[in-house]
């Protein structure tokens, strides 16, 4: 019998969660942002969900190759672009349309024989100073680009380091007007929340991630909210029920103590599942669980393979009963916020050694 613990995948809902990006930027074509193994939530399963989309998005030349291999032919956007000569024959290989973002690339793309010319994309650095071209090296970047026969297209492409945030878009719009304005080319510059918030920002691509998996880009506002439907469920079962006297600590360092008697359930599932082990500060109650559909909160410090409940009040829970981590009817946002981090590090944290099954809710 394996542990109870166990995530399901809503194919239905990554399919409708890009309807509704869709909807918010009429009229653009999506990437669909696939990397890290489409945030935990698998490359292939993903990528059939979400084949009406109109290219994918992500990092490794590998999960490139094997979207062809399944017989994708849609463009593949490589966000960090190729990291060596050698790269390149790959790129070609797999016709995939790399990012370009520092000067080295650009010597590589003048050196290289490929047996087509490639669409790329000039990633220019406009506030995130993460990966970029800036001032006047973009415009140079762009001529080098544009006269090479390796090379058929060039869109201008940037990122957004707050369009989720009070900071916005507005001063990086700016900097890409000033250094990009004028130039030619097709334009893709939105992730989830600019795409959602800020209309201006819509371009020619979008490139969605967080949003295609149901969750919210924005602290201030839920995924449901959005229209969106959660694709990742992880769900497991309680396996011991545990009765504390008032005083009585539980799991390691008994970071929770009993303040009255309490019945505590434990969950099989831990941080080697990709749960977070920093939930609640000390004798705080911490992230939300469902257990048997009733909201309650984690207690005590997260283990390798389980974590408390406090069953106060369920007083009918037992061992078998059913434990939402996160997923259908309890966002992964609020979990996220309640263990100090982000749905994307859950999503994309979740073990392999989960087993998973598919939905199509
Ligand atoms: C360059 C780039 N574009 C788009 C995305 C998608 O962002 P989000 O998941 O916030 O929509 C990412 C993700 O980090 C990214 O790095």
């Amino acid at each position: 019998m394996p542990r109870p613990i166990c995530v399901r995948f809503d194919t239905g809902a990554l399919a409708h969660n890009l309807q509704v990006v869709r909807a918010a930027a009429p009229g653009t074509r999506v990437w669909a942002v696939v990397k890290a193994n489409a945030y935990g939530h698998g490359l292939l399963r993903a990528a059939h969900a979400l084949r009406a989309a109109d290219g994918f998005a992500l990092l490794d030349l590998d999960e490139a190759a094997r979207l062809r291999e399944a017989g994708f032919a849609h463009p593949i956007l490589l966000l960090e672009g190729f990291f060596e000569t050698a790269d390149l024959e790959t790129v070609d290989a797999l016709h995939a349309t790399p990012v370009v973002h520092h000067l080295a690339q650009v010597e590589m793309l003048e050196r290289a024989a490929l047996r087509r010319p490639l669409d790329v994309y000039l990633k220019i650095n406009t506030g995130m100073n993460r990966l970029g071209f800036t001032g006047a090296a973009v415009r140079l970047a762009h001529e080098r680009l544009k006269r090479l026969k390796q090379v058929k297209s060039v869109t201008l492409m940037t990122h957004f380091a707050d369009a989720d945030g009070p900071g916005g878009v507005a001063d990086q719009m700016a900097a890409f007007a000033a250094v990009a304005g004028d130039l030619p080319g097709a334009r893709s510059l939105a992730n989830s929340a600019a795409l959602l918030r800020y209309r201006e920002t819509h371009g020619d691509w979008v490139r969605p991630g967080i949003a295609l998996y149901g969750a919210s880009p924005f602290p201030e506002r839920g995924a449901a909210d959005l229209g969106l439907r959660p694709a990742m469920t992880l769900t497991s079962e309680i396996i011991a029920v545990q009765t504390l006297a008032a005083g009585e600590g539980i799991g390691y360092g008994w970071r929770y103590r009993a303040a009255r008697d309490m019945r505590i359930g434990v969950v099989a599932c831990g941080y080697a599942d990709g749960y977070p082990r920093h939930a609640p500060p000390d004798n705080a109650l911490g992230a939300p669980v469902l257990v048997d559909g009733v909201p309650t909160r984690s207690v005590g410090r997260v283990a390798m393979d389980m974590l408390y409940v406090d069953l106060t009040a369920l007083p009918g829970a037992r061992v078998g009963s059913r434990v939402v981590l996160w997923g259908d009817g309890l966002p992964a946002d609020d979990v996220a916020a309640a263990c100090g981090t982000v749905s994307y590090e859950m999503f994309c944290a979740l073990a392999a050694r989960v087993p998973a099954s598919e939905a199509t809710a």
